[in-house]
């Protein structure tokens, strides 16, 4: 039996709302559409791919905690808490995988509040401004650091 490597998708506060939040500046795309497409690509190289949203810091750092030592990677969109969780920043430092921060937007072409990001500095890459399309370049990104 082969096991396959796993990815772990997590989406922040208020990323439940794509689809008709600011859509704008978001898209009009749903969190499943963007979901589905990042399965999808982790299929495509053999990854498997479990997604979690949540608007509760809480739950995110579980996630993260229970990846360690189970999980090759963690592909996160923390939302609004890219800028202010130290939390999340330390559960990630405590994390051993690839990490592939992710943003629909370009937060650094926005307000001067979003230009800092607390989780860059404990990730292995960033991507961000390419809106759906990011969900697969963070896959393909993982799948190529894993190869
Ligand atoms: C976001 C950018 C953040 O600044 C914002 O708070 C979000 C979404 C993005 O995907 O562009 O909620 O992470």
């Amino acid at each position: 039996m082969t096991i396959q490597p796993a990815v772990l998708l997590l989406s922040g506060p208020n990323l439940n709302l794509l689809g008709t939040r600011e859509p704008s500046v978001y898209g009009t795309g749903t969190l499943d559409d963007h979901v589905a497409a990042a399965t999808a690509a982790a299929a495509a190289h053999g990854l498997a791919l479990r997604h979690l949203q949540s608007n509760r810091e809480s739950d995110l750092i579980d996630a993260i905690h229970s990846a360690r030592g189970t999980t090759a990677a963690i592909v996160i969109n923390p939302g609004a808490f890219t800028h202010t969780s130290w939390a999340i920043h330390d559960a990630l430092a405590a994390y051993d995988g690839i990490v592939v921060e992710l943003h629909l937007s370009n937060p650094d072409s926005r307000e001067p509040w979003r230009r800092t990001s607390v989780v860059a500095p404990v990730a292995t890459g960033t991507i961000s401004g390419f809106g759906a399309h990011g969900y697969v370049l963070a896959i393909d990104a993982v799948a190529a650091r894993l190869s």
